[in-house]
């Protein structure tokens, strides 16, 4: 038998497993890679994080990726030569972060790649064509499964896609083995550069749900990006705060059929863009914002597509917590719209446990935990989620 495959029968039936999480978001700041401890898995699954890092992308390797990202037409030997970039890239930043941790290759059971996301196309962006829902995420894993050598699971969204998924959100798996309470309806809030979240109503699993729920940082980042020079993002919202909200813009911003469209749906900065900011500046016929303005516009509109959705989702229930992840968690301004509104204080995935800048990373190592022990009936417990295992295999030799 190869040594890979006897090895990873053997990981399959360990009670614990050591499995690194990677992340990388349509914000594409950095990868975040989470060194997890499991013990046990499905319903009696218990994570803890023992090292965590974001190791930020240089300047040049968000330009690269930018290039083709989000893009109907890009240059296909970019993308071709980006695919093995990226996975050797991240595989460097693995190989780094065990380094200065002082963590041996060899004592790592798996990694669960995400990979670097490039398009997402579900099949309501494309609804008259004979394709389905569709998304890719390139940096392959067998670059990082032979430069670390590790065995390496990735592409977790194609096999949710294939079961009759969207291939997002993946997070209702983790969230609901690592965070449902019998006694606590939760949200669990993820705000990325898409805002997305999981609702948890206390000892109902048959009504748990994730969806998207439209942009988090992703139109403010663009609109930074172009705006500000060597700025990736409005730090601490200080540019959101000094601005004044336009309510005519913010109307329009709001009014797009992505927002009245039933739960579970996903989305991405295909939609949400540059593009779509401008459409909805020339319909409100709002003149004469400052660049202030508009991201303090920009600051409402996320906030109010979360607050709208949580407010559909939870109904006349007002007994919930929120536990918020994501870079988003720093912007004071989003924050603090969303309090207001919902008379609530958030909470953060810390509370429970989770650092919240790891949350993303932890829940792809768990869809790894999960795959190789084989626990396919711990998702029938929440409807409407394709109950598979997810991730491909790249073995290092
Ligand atoms: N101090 C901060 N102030 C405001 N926004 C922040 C701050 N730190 C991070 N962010 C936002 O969070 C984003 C990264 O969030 P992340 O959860 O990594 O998203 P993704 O999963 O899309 O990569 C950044 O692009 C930025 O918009
Ligand atoms: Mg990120």
């Amino acid at each position: 038998m190869n040594s890979d495959l006897q090895k990873l029968y053997q990981i399959g039936q360990k009670p614990a497993r050591k499995i690194i999480g990677l992340m990388s978001g349509t914000s594409f700041d950095g990868l975040d890679i989470a060194l997890c401890e499991f013990n046990g898995s499905g319903l009696t699954t218990k994570v803890n994080i023992s090292n965590f890092i974001t190791k930020g992308y240089e300047p040049a390797f968000k330009e690269e990726v930018k290039s083709v990202f989000a893009k109907k037409n890009v240059d296909l030997e970019k993308l071709t030569l980006l695919n093995a970039y990226v996975g050797s890239y991240h595989a460097r930043l693995i190989n780094e972060a065990l380094q200065e941790w002082g963590v041996e290759n060899q004592s790592i059971d798996l990694i669960a790649s995400h990979g670097q996301t490039i398009f997402h196309a579900p099949k309501h962006t494309h609804p008259n064509s004979i394709y389905n829902n569709a998304t890719l995420q390139i940096g392959d894993a067998d670059h990082i499964a032979v430069s670390t050598g590790i065995i390496t699971l990735s592409d977790f969204r194609q096999k949710h896609i294939a079961a009759g998924g969207e291939g997002a959100p993946l997070a209702v798996y983790g969230d609901l083995l690592i965070f449902s309470n019998d006694k606590e309806n939760r949200i669990m809030l993820n705000i990325g550069g898409i805002s997305n979240f999981s609702y948890l109503p206390a000892g109902r699993p048959e009504h748990f749900f994730s969806t998207d729920v439209g942009p988090g940082n992703t139109m403010i980042d663009q609109f930074v990006q172009a705006h500000y020079p060597g700025l990736y993002y409005d730090k601490d919202s200080r540019l959101g705060l000094s601005g004044e909200v336009n309510k005519q813009l913010l109307h329009c911003l709001l009014n797009h059929n992505f927002f009245a469209a039933e739960f579970s749906k996903t989305t991405g900065p295909e939609l949400f863009n540059k593009a779509y900011l401008q459409n909805a500046i020339d319909q409100s016929g709002a003149r004469g914002l400052s660049n202030e303005d508009i991201i303090a516009t920009l600051t409402h509109f996320s906030a109010h597509g979360i607050i709208n959705a949580i407010e559909k989702a939870t109904g006349n229930i007002n007994n919930f917590e929120i536990y918020l992840s994501g870079g988003g968690m720093y912007n004071k301004l989003l924050v603090s719209l969303i309090e207001n509104r919902l008379k609530k204080q958030i909470k953060s995935t810390a509370d429970l446990g989770i650092h919240p800048d790891a949350k993303e990373a932890v829940l792809f190592a768990l869809l790894a935990n999960e795959a190789v022990s084989g626990n396919l009936n711990t998702m029938n417990l929440a409807s409407g989620i394709p109950n598979v295992s997810m991730g491909k295999i790249s073995f290092p030799h």
